[in-house]
């Protein structure tokens, strides 16, 4: 609670997004260098939502989903490593040396699969930022120095995929020449075509092996300098079918890329294997369907075993039916492409 002569609250949301051309793989892991461009959909209602105060305490205070922050449990060790990294970063422009009360929760139900780490890191990123530099709005952060752009390669430091998500619609993170030259493109606004993600969640385990320890080994994989010679192309392709609304080879190209990523993720040494067979079971009927009726919707995967069914917004009842006449084992969550991040004040700033 805000009660009077405490330091504001500064609330930030940062949505998830679904890569469809993946991000597999560094050229160098410890400044986030990523191997190859990537292309995602900026998700709507799966957010994190992240409240951030200055305490008077002598260290940080972290809460998430309910949970204290507990140093050795890995939900916390990212965040808070992270938060220790911005802060150095950070020390010489601004004064970081404030702790922080910082409490933050999903809008979707952990371990669903959707990627948390993304919308997690970017809203500890925002709201931390905003609390030092006394910003409520996007407009005094960047009278600051803060643009969406710097926030988005801060937050990249802790998350890659994080981003992605500092835009709305379809976003583009470019690997750049060198480490320094990577940026952040919001190429086509969420209106531009209203896509749904309809999420079949098969398993809520956390995944054995994270995303970070996976992009480690791609390039043990025999097939990851073909990948990455495909991927300039490939991305090329897709967003030329953005650009045309062309649904059909969008879909080709989002399940390609899928697959290949998880072609390269079971050729490395050691092998990584996200799916379950569920997973395979259910892309199986997918490509089936497809092969028999008119079923306009196509497949994407991250690394985990749960499905992103992506659909045009007319076809979503009908898929989401023929989905749940097949009575298999899972749930499903219902997303779409969404407007980016937001950033404001606790409504309770004014009680006095
Ligand atoms: C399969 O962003 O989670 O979801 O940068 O190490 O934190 P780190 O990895 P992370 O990797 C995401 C991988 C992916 C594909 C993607 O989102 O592009």
């Amino acid at each position: 609670m805000n009660l009077p002569n405490q330091s504001p609250e500064y609330v930030a949301e940062v949505p998830s997004n679904i890569a469809l051309i993946k991000y597999w793989g560094k050229q160098n892991a410890e400044l986030q260098w990523p191997a190859n461009d990537s292309l995602s959909m900026t998700l709507s209602h799966a957010r994190s939502i992240t409240r951030v105060q200055i305490n008077n305490e002598p260290c940080d205070l972290l809460v998430i989903d309910g949970r204290q922050a507990d140093q050795n449990s890995p939900q916390f060790k990212k965040p808070l490593q992270f938060l220790q990294k911005i802060r150095t970063i950070l020390e010489e422009e601004i004064d970081t040396s404030r702790h922080l009360s910082i409490t933050s929760h999903n809008t979707f139900p952990q371990s669903s699969g959707i990627a948390s780490s993304a919308s997690g890191i970017g809203a500890l990123t925002l709201g931390a930022v905003a609390a030092w530099t006394g910003s409520p709005s996007f407009s005094v952060l960047s009278s600051r120095g803060f643009s969406q752009e710097r926030l988005a390669s801060l937050a990249r430091l802790g998350s890659g995929s994080s981003c992605r998500s500092f835009g709305g619609g379809f976003v583009l993170w470019k690997a750049g020449k060198s480490p320094e030259d990577q940026e952040t493109i919001s190429l086509f606004s969420r209106e531009h075509w209203d896509l749904q993600d309809m999420i079949l969640i098969v398993s809520r385990e956390p995944k054995l092996i994270s995303s970070s320890h996976g992009h480690d080994r791609a390039w043990t994989s025999p097939l990851f300098k073909n990948r990455l010679s495909e991927v300039p192309h490939r991305l090329q392709r897709l967003q030329d079918s953005i650009v045309y609304r062309d649904f059909a080879l969008f879909g080709a190209i989002i399940e390609e890329d899928a697959l290949e990523m998880h072609e390269v993720m079971k050729t490395s040494v050691p092998s990584l294997n996200y799916l379950l067979p569920i997973t395979r079971e259910i892309l199986q009927w997918i490509l089936h369907k497809r092969a028999s009726s008119h079923f306009p919707a196509y497949f994407t995967l991250d690394a985990g075993p749960n499905i992103h069914l992506i659909c045009e917004k007319a076809s979503l009842d009908r898929l989401v039916n023929e989905v749940k006449k097949e009575n298999w084992p899972i749930e499903i969550i219902v997303d779409e492409i969404g407007s980016g991040p937001a950033l404001s004040l606790s409504a309770l700033k004014h009680q006095k």
